[in-house]
């Protein structure tokens, strides 16, 4: 039942006594780092001086401007002493980028497979990962866990729908990795091809990388016949593996030997009490080459700390709420409107309006960009509008990872607003 019985079984008292210890190392190792250097010293904290969590409060938080800005500074170790690196999207600079050493790697495969354990996922099973590999984490990171657990890793990754379901048959898949939406609108390719997705091997299916909420759950375990389990991570804080939930389903259990969690209001970032919601902040307790402390994660959620009859005493994270920034989330994808907005605005023939619409048609999300266009270009004929809006659609999916459908309209045709300009329409429920 546990992985790691040990851990998994601290009782607050000893996981405080835990927590203090690691954050002790953590800070002293983070010093060594340009950025928490200056950071420590700033606010006058040294490891030997910290005699409770509340001291720790007294550092800043970090957020993902200073880690855009900055992150190179918040190596303690050369370069040349990382394995790996994973990045969210972006143009260069604006990307955020978290760098790993083997033991990172081999911690997070670690976590990963404690909460793959959790779960009921053993080394007899087959395991399909459908989540985007490369710079996404939700690959790799569960693709090392499953395989420190033993199971048969099928790295099949995001996409291909078809292929998806004869992998699954070929291989008698048991466990699925996959977007809660995405497997809502798989079911239509099952339909497609006349096979009935209760009629597989699947048991278990890890749902993460996007809010969904607890009908979405059921409704993909009645129509694959599963137990579904929430999980919840960041590539800052090494990506899936931060908090997953037990075969209780009430809440996800913050892995808190080696993340030290805060639940701050967003406005007067004071801790709120359990049962209210707050945005989550994050320090890594663990990690070598790049420990954040007091990251901002701007996720907003709750949590519970009463004990868990799985025996696990770890608080209880209540599902992602929402944002306190403005980041949306498609097909999995992180979206920032900045990055729509640079390059839109990069294009000279791109007036100064546009508007972004999301929804969701049969479980797909879809993006569409309505872009209003310089009256002289507009005058074009119609193969030059459409080379355009091939070229605005590219150039939008190379920043987003995302194919957005773009509507090129005339100038002063998108309705103005009174003060900031709304520029992203969410219609998604
Ligand atoms: N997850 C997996 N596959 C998805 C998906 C999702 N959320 N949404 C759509 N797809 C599938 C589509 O069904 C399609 O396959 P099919 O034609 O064989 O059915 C294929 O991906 C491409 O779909 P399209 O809508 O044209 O893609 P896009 O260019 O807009 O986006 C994705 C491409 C889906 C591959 C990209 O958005 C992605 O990698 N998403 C997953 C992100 C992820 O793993 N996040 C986890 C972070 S930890
Ligand atoms: P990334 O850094 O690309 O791994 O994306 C991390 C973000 O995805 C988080 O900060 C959340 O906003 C979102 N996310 C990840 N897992 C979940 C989940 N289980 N439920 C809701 N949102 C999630
Ligand atoms: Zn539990």
């Amino acid at each position: 039942m546990y992985w790691n019985a040990k851990l998994e079984r601290l009782d607050p008292e000893a996981l405080q006594e835990l927590q203090l210890t690691r954050l002790r190392e953590i800070m002293a190792r983070a010093a060594a780092s340009p950025f928490y250097g200056r950071r420590l010293q700033e606010a006058g904290l040294t490891a030997a001086d910290l005699r409770s969590l509340d001291d720790f409060r007294r550092l800043p938080l970090t957020t993902k401007d200073e880690l855009r800005a900055h992150g190179k500074e918040m190596l303690t170790r050369p370069l040349t002493d990382m394995v790996r690196l994973h990045a969210s999207s972006g143009t260069t600079g604006q990307a955020t980028v978290i760098y790993y050493t083997r033991a990172d790697i081999e911690a997070w495969a670690d976590l990963v497979a404690r909460s793959l354990y959790m779960a009921g996922m053993r080394a007899d099973d087959v395991f399909q990962n459908m989540m985007g590999y490369g710079l996404f984490t939700g690959g790799l990171g569960f693709h090392y866990g499953a395989e420190r657990l033993g199971a048969l890793t099928i790295p099949i990754g995001a996409g291909n729908s078809q292929r998806q379901l004869q992998l699954m048959q070929q291989f008698g898949t048991t466990a699925v990795h996959i977007i809660p939406s995405y497997a809502l609108y798989l079911l239509n390719t099952f339909a497609q091809h006349g096979l009935a997705p209760r009629s597989l091997s699947l048991r278990l299916a890890f749902l993460g990388a996007e809010p969904h909420s607890e009908d979405m759950r059921r409704r993909i375990e009645a129509a694959y016949g599963v137990r579904a389990y929430n999980s919840y991570g960041l590539s800052e804080m090494n990506g899936p593996g931060v908090a997953f939930e037990c075969p209780e389903q009430n809440g996800m259990h913050v892995w808190e030997d080696s993340f030290l969690m805060e639940v701050l209001d967003p406005v007067t970032l004071e801790p709120v009490a359990p049962g209210e919601t707050g945005e989550l902040v994050f320090t890594n307790l663990t990690r070598q080459g790049m420990p954040l402390l007091r990251y901002r994660t701007r996720d907003l959620a709750s949590y519970d700390l009463a004990p868990c009859a799985c025996g696990r005493r770890f608080k209880r994270l209540s599902r992602i709420k929402g944002r306190s920034d403005d980041m949306v989330i498609i097909k999995g994808v992180n979206i920032f409107p900045m990055q729509i907005d640079k390059v839109l605005m990069a294009m000279p023939e791109v007036g100064t309006h546009y508007l972004v619409e999301l929804s969701r048609v049969d479980f797909n999300d879809q993006m569409l960009v309505k872009v209003e266009v310089q009256q002289s270009f507009f005058q074009e004929d119609l193969k030059y509008l459409k080379q355009l809006q091939k070229r605005i659609t590219e150039a939008l999916k190379s920043e987003l990872l995302v194919t957005p459908r773009v509507e090129l309209v005339e100038p002063n045709a998108l309705p103005r607003s009174e003060g900031k300009a709304q520029r992203v329409i969410d219609k998604r429920s």
